[in-house]
């Protein structure tokens, strides 16, 4: 059963519906031994971010062990903070909440990316190939550590609900056998659901619709540095335009978790097709 909204669920009615809440101030500051942390020289080249999963494992810095450990340091250190602010400001979630990975991005956004799917400048909802959630969210802590100064822009978008019907013709149902068989091939890393390739259809339709990314309404957002914003990716149409330097923390909830069950993706798709899907 779903536990009623009660006022102190207001921070997490307003997240749920509104997809984004900007936190007053400075609420995570790096201290002075992590300042250089701040810096592209970490990274191993190739991967888009420095990561730390919730095992410890420390994927995308540059081989110098002494590095990744204070890299792992940091990011540990912000993953604390992100789960004590989530389980404070939203009491509901505490005991749901499931931990993901936690990131330092490094790189110039602007720079984007050379697949037109991975390229996060472009308007979209998040949706992993490789990590279907099975209809729980993803809720994700950002902070803007950029040492200059500099903002990190963003795009926001139209809401969920206008978005899945603008596709809705375009979505196919996944093969039958499909999500097994992926998940036999180690595409995915649980079994895809057709609420996972739904929600991959409407990331893949949007980010590659050229018409869509330049007319579709949007309003730019500004995050000065130093600030915090928490997000759910999943239903909130965003794009990354310009920044660098920024740590993330994702999380996953179950609907259970939900204030407002009604405003999430697997719902809201649930009743545009008619038919369970995870
Ligand atoms: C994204 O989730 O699309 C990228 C967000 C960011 O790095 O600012
Ligand atoms: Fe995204």
């Amino acid at each position: 059963m779903i536990a009623a909204a009660s006022t102190t669920d207001n921070f997490a009615l307003t997240l749920e519906r509104e997809g984004l809440i900007v936190l007053p101030g400075q609420p995570f500051v790096l201290t002075t031994d992590e300042t250089d942390l701040v810096s592209p020289r970490f990274s191993d080249g190739q991967a888009k971010n420095i990561s730390l999963a919730p095992s410890g494992v420390v994927r995308g810095a540059a081989r110098d062990p002494t590095a990744q450990i204070r890299l792992a340091a940091l990011m540990a250190r912000y993953r604390a903070w992100a789960e004590s602010l989530i389980k404070a400001e939203a009491p509901r979630y505490a005991p749901w909440l499931e931990t993901g990975r936690t990131s330092l991005r490094t790189r110039e956004v602007a720079e984007g990316s050379k697949s037109p799917r991975g390229d996060d400048r472009r308007l979209h909802i998040d949706a992993f190939a490789s990590q279907p959630t099975g209809g729980r969210r993803i809720l994700r802590v950002f902070t803007n550590i950029n040492p200059a100064g500099e903002p990190r822009i963003w795009r926001m978008g139209e809401p969920f609900e206008t978005h899945a019907h603008r596709w809705a013709t375009r979505l196919r149902a996944p093969l039958p056998g499909e999500a097994w068989l992926l998940s036999r091939l180690g595409v995915t890393r649980a079994t895809r659901t057709p609420y996972d390739t739904l929600m991959l259809g409407l990331h893949d339709a949007s980010k590659l619709d050229v018409r869509y990314q330049r007319e579709a309404p949007r309003r730019e957002v500004a995050f000065p540095a130093g600030t915090s914003w928490i997000v759910y990716t999943d239903s909130t149409v965003h794009a990354a335009i310009r920044g660098q330097f920024c740590l993330e923390q994702t999380f996953y909830l179950p609907l259970e978790a939900m204030a407002d069950p009604q405003a999430a993706p697997a719902w809201i798709l649930e009743r545009m097709v008619g038919r369970r899907l995870c």
